[in-house]
């Protein structure tokens, strides 16, 4: 296996008594594609708010690349180069398309430079590429021609293509996406999960929540299988899928 670039380790965290994370220890390897299944309300999008900086946890720790991450603000997780995607999308609805990716990417260098010609013209100079650069994302992902149009006039299958589109953008290492294949035609389906293959084969690492266990045993290098806020199963797709834990998890 190769090395960790994100790691949780003992993570905590209930809401009004009930457990959402129990001492659970995890690692995202570096270049790899990791699936995170289990029942509904097992931890798994607590999780990701967990690492992200949304919460805070009530123990353990989060580390990236070996620094202890914990309980910062989520900009800064961005900055650092984690990137996530949500269960309920949170586009910008009345906001076009391309302004939806454009509000996504980071640093705006222009900031830093002490003389103010000098400033405006490298921060148009930024803006250019920026949005060339988002429109280049929008066209791969098959979205383009919708570029102009409010995000609430995409279909639910496009609005999910925009939020990965957003998460793309800020061109993060770590890529968390929490369930992006869910409810949407099969079609959109393989266009999503190749892009999400893409982004592993570009070097970046993924972490894939999702329900729709074909999706997960065709896509991820590795499966964790989580309930109650605890990992279960940890494997190769077939491992965990054999797994009569996880078996009976699915069954009942
Ligand atoms: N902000 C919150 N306030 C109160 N309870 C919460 C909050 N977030 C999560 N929970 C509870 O924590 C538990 C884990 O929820 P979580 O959303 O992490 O599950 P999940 O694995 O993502 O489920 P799903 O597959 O349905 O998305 C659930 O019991 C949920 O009701
Ligand atoms: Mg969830």
């Amino acid at each position: 296996m190769s090395e960790a670039i994100l790691k949780v380790t003992g993570l905590s965290k209930s809401f009004d008594g009930v457990r959402a994370l129990s001492d659970l220890s995890c690692d995202l390897c570096r270049g790899e594609i990791l699936g995170l299944i289990g029942p509904n309300g097992a931890g798994k999008t607590t999780l990701f708010n967990v690492v992200t900086g949304f919460i805070a946890p009530e123990g353990g720790k989060v580390s990236l690349k070996s620094t202890d991450i914990t309980g910062l603000a989520p900009h800064r997780l961005a900055n650092r180069g984690i990137a996530r995607t949500f269960q309920d999308l949170r586009l910008i609805r009345q906001l076009s398309a391309l302004d939806n990716a454009l509000l996504s990417f980071r640093d705006q260098p222009g900031e830093r430079l002490g003389n103010v010609f000098f400033r405006a013209r490298r921060g148009r100079e930024h803006e250019r590429q920026n949005r060339q650069e988002a429109i280049r994302l929008l066209e791969d992902a098959g979205i383009a021609e919708k570029a102009d149009d409010p995000a609430e006039d995409l279909s639910y299958g496009q609005q999910k293509l925009l939020s990965l589109v957003c998460c793309l953008a800020a061109r993060a290492e770590v890529v968390l996406l929490d369930e992006p294949v869910a409810g949407i035609a099969p079609e959109m389906k393989e266009k999503i999960l190749g892009m999400i293959r893409d982004l592993r084969d570009n070097g970046k690492s993924v972490v894939l929540i999702e329900h729709d266990l074909d999706a997960v045993m065709q896509t991820c290098d590795r499966v964790v299988f989580m309930d109650a806020g605890a990992k279960v199963s940890e494997g190769t797709p077939q491992e965990v899928r054999n797994d009569p834990k996880v078996i009976e998890a699915y069954i009942d």
